[in-house]
């Protein structure tokens, strides 16, 4: 090597030095400090100069809440293609003070993958989307999935390799593994396989220190805390390697509505006192809102839609939920059998004859310009049939379709893994989830305070009939309302172990340790990240 020219980024470093780093805009300092490290690197960067980088911003933000001109914006997007990017992208980070938010879908409920509540807080997105690849291995029935790629195209290449494998994680094909698997993830399979938290078996991390680790090296307590103990706080995960599941060849996913005319109250009444106790090869799902009523003009009433997934097919279905559940009627018309990979398009809403190629499809939006907050509970005694009747109230207080909501069987598979296997703690005793959510396309504050509002008091009146002592909440529907840190993510152990216990329960304390052992500096944070304590260090 010809060492008497130094090469360009010596020189630009060298330049750097001279100037004693007194540039004043830190993305200029940033992009030397990675030009540095690697001279190509900057075409994977783009500042908000860059004619692309909103519509690269806007192109993973899945709640068009936080997709306004007043929602705090970062300095640049950085989309690694391959993991230096990604260990140039955490030294100069640290190097000049930029805090780093991951992204892999977008779909985080309250924005913090792209956006933070702290206006004068200096971040960059570090974008995931190009480090997709998945390898989906058939005899050892396991896949490596790297964290940018969607649930829809990891169902998608399983299905391409079988019809008889699949993998227990969520119902939304435009979901990021990243985010989805770092929280839990739930989906149809979740009382036959559990959670895709439960069902990985490696992954590949970069840690604060730049170090690429996998479970070997990690160790079994980060390893722990990276499956569903929340995203950004542990280090980026680049990949899992996951557990696929069998599944029958055709499955049978069925849809009944009833509304208050027709029964409701009492089927979803009576729902409660039979889900949990299914065959774990059923999954109930049951969706609550306010519809235009069919049978009387310009009235409104409360419908139940009772979306049902099993894992055979229908000759077996019908007489078994006419032994088990015969208040809810269940026909084969109300069935279609399919394979499993269809039955998540199935789920998403989309019509019955869309190829299975409308998994690959990052673009759909299942909110479409919506903006919606979230809310989660869960319930261990079953609701009276008052509780619901004040519910019809709440619900019949906002408009059609627009608030509601959603309950989720549980049982089977996830009352038989311990509370402290993973970080994910809401296991035997449960019932069902239920998720609250509010919906609305009308823009600013006034509109989206009213939602807000309702939202809030329906969760207020919920309070009775749910998980107390803590209020349990699904860390994955991410709700900053239970508490937060500060903007820049600047935790404190006492503050933030009142949303923990809600979404960790007895398992916050060990999160904490881990985070402290890994990241003492609380380089990887946001508003809803586990703080280190320092005491511990
Ligand atoms: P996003 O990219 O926003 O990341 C979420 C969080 O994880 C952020 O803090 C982010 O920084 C961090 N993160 C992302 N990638 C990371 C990585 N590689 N390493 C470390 N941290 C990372 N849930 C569920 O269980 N079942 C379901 O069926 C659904 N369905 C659903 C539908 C819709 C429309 C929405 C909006 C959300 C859901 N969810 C869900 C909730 C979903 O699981 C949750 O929002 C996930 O965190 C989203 O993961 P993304 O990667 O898409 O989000």
């Amino acid at each position: 090597m010809d060492t008497a020219h130094p090469s360009f980024p010596i020189l630009v470093a060298l330049f750097v030095l001279l100037l004693g780093v007194t540039s004043s805009q830190p993305y200029e300092e940033f992009l030397q400090c990675l030009e540095f490290h690697d001279s190509n690197i900057t075409s994977i960067v783009y500042t908000r100069a860059n004619s692309s980088f909103s519509s690269l911003l806007e192109s993973s933000i899945r709640n068009p809440r936080f997709d306004t001109s007043a929602t705090p914006k970062p300095l640049l997007i950085f989309t690694p293609r391959q993991i230096s990017h990604i260990e140039s992208a955490i030294r100069c980070s640290r190097a000049h003070r930029i805090q780093i938010r991951v992204r892999s879908g977008g779909h985080d409920y309250e924005g913090l993958s792209y956006s933070t509540i702290s206006p004068s807080l200096t971040f960059l997105v570090l974008d995931l989307r190009n480090l997709r690849a998945i390898q989906v291995d058939v005899p050892s029935k396991t896949a490596w999935a790297q964290a940018g790629a969607t649930l829809g195209e990891l169902y998608y290449a399983i299905a391409a390799e079988s019809r008889t494998l699949a993998f227990p994680a969520g119902i939304c094909p435009t979901v990021g593994l990243g985010g989805q698997i770092s929280g839990g993830g739930w989906g149809t399979l979740l009382r036959k396989y559990g959670l895709a938290a439960d069902n990985v078996l490696d992954a590949t991390v970069i840690d604060a220190k730049g170090r690429i680790l996998n479970r070997a090296s990690m160790g079994e307590d980060l390893f722990w805390a990276i499956r569903g103990g929340g995203g950004n706080t542990f280090g980026i995960v680049i990949a899992w390697k996951i557990k696929l599941v069998p599944v029958p060849a055709t499955v049978t996913a069925c849809t009944v509505t009833r509304t208050l005319e027709q029964n409701a109250t009492e089927i979803v009444h009576r729902w409660q006192y039979v889900v949990d106790k299914l065959p774990n090869d059923v999954f109930f799902m049951v969706v609550l809102n306010s519809v235009a009523n069919p049978v009387q003009a310009n009235a409104t009433t409360i419908q139940a839609s009772f979306n049902s997934l099993y894992l055979g097919g229908i000759e077996g279905l019908i007489p078994m939920m006419d032994a088990k559940f015969p208040d809810l009627g269940l026909r084969r018309e109300n069935c279609v059998e399919m394979s499993w990979a269809k039955s998540i398009l199935y789920f998403a809403g989309f019509p019955l004859n869309s190829p299975l190629e409308s998994l690959l499809d990052r673009t759909i939006s299942a909110t479409g310009s919506a903006k919606f907050k979230g809310k989660s509970d869960y319930v261990k005694e079953p609701i009276p049939i008052s509780g619901f009747e004040g519910i019809w109230e709440k619900l019949k207080e906002v408009g059609v379709q627009t608030g509601g909501l959603i309950l989720a069987s549980y049982g089977g598979k996830m009352s038989e893994i311990p509370e402290s296997s993973i970080p994910f703690p809401h296991r035997a005793g449960n019932i069902y989830q239920v998720e609250e959510v509010a919906f609305w396309v009308e823009d600013g504050v006034e509109a989206a305070d009213g939602y807000l509002n309702w939202l809030r008091g329906l969760y207020e009146y919920m309070t009775p009939y749910v998980s107390k002592n803590p209020r349990e909440a699904y860390a994955n529907y991410r709700d900053l309302d239970i508490g937060r840190n500060g903007g820049g993510g600047e935790g404190d152990y006492r503050r933030a172990r009142s949303w923990g216990s809600s979404y960790y329960k007895n398992n916050f304390d060990r999160l904490v340790r881990v985070k402290t052992a890994v990241d003492p500096a609380n380089f990887f944070r946001n508003e809803q990240s586990i703080p280190p304590l320092s005491s511990w260090r």
